[in-house]
């Protein structure tokens, strides 16, 4: 189940090494804005498997299969420590992939739930995500673990994705659909919600109109940064900020579409974005 901190130690990883990140997306982006808040010395690379999102309706199995190219892709990068910033991956293939792997590996399921059940005051928490996630159960069973009289409702916003990968992130479409989706919560009285999956911080706003001003918006990327920079100093694996940085500190893969991606990661990442590189994801 993914959760808690990853156990591998560091002895033998180069600590100036980059961090690979990787999303089903243009959602990870969020994530890596809030690794970079919390991580500002470290080297990132990302990876958007944009050629073939959504992950959220995948079955398990080609979830894993596509998480494990990612991770060989991100290994020729010779990363120190992988992020992997999709709520899907992380709830379907995290755990095997942390038993494969010589470097450590964090999620973003384990630090949203911890950041969930601290913010409850009613103990009445919602999580959106994709159906994926939440047929998954995970952030139940992780919250659960946590606090075992938790009350956990878990709705799947399967539109959300193409929405905010088609830029529609302000848009009356996205409003009307939302509220359809959220109208169950409201009706279970929960006074925090979960942003489940990594594109849906793209629509804060909007959300947050609609829940009102007294629930709980949590962005699991803000706790899962503090846990790599926690995981990172716990490890000998922070980066030294007087070793120079040979090339771009910061690149971005796509599997598809890398001008579209990178309109939209200049949006949420302005002055850190430069090039983008589209690789063929099927050769790893
Ligand atoms: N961004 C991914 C997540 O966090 C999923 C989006 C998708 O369905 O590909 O769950």
């Amino acid at each position: 189940m993914e959760g808690m901190d990853s156990e591998k130690d560091g002895s033998g990883i180069d600590r100036n090494a980059p961090i690979g990140v990787f999303d089903s997306g243009i959602g990870g982006m969020t994530v890596v804005r809030e690794i970079i808040r919390q991580n500002p010395d470290e080297r990132i690379v990302y990876f958007g498997d944009v050629a073939r999102l959504p992950y959220g309706s995948k079955t398990k199995d080609t979830i894993v299969r596509f998480a494990r190219q990612i991770t060989r892709f991100l290994r020729t990068k010779q990363v120190k420590a992988i992020v992997v910033a999709c709520n899907t991956a992380s709830a379907y293939a995290l755990d095997i992939l942390k038993e494969e792997s010589d470097i450590p590996m964090i999620g973003v399921i384990g630090a949203g739930a911890r950041a969930a059940i601290q913010a409850t005051r009613n103990g009445k928490i919602g999580v959106i995500g994709t159906d994926a996630t939440i047929g998954s159960n995970i952030y139940t069973d992780v919250m659960i673990q946590l606090r075992p009289d938790i009350q956990v409702t878990g709705k799947a916003c399967p539109l959300f994705v193409p929405l905010v990968e088609e830029g529609l992130w302000h848009d009356s479409v996205t409003d009307e659909i939302a509220s359809r989706y959220l109208n169950e919560l409201k009706g279970k009285y929960i006074d925090t919600l979960v942003l489940g999956c990594t594109h849906y911080p793209l629509l804060r706003s909007t959300l947050r109109r609609l829940m009102g001003d007294e629930v709980t918006l949590v962005n699991p990327a803000y706790e899962t940064a503090i846990e790599l920079k926690a995981l990172l100093a716990q490890l000998g694996l922070a980066r030294d900020p007087q070793e120079p940085v040979e090339g771009e500190k910061y690149s971005f893969y796509v599997s598809d579409l890398a001008e579209k991606f990178r309109n939209f990661a200049v949006s949420i990442l302005p002055g850190e974005v430069k090039e983008i590189q589209k690789i063929n994801i099927e050769e790893y």
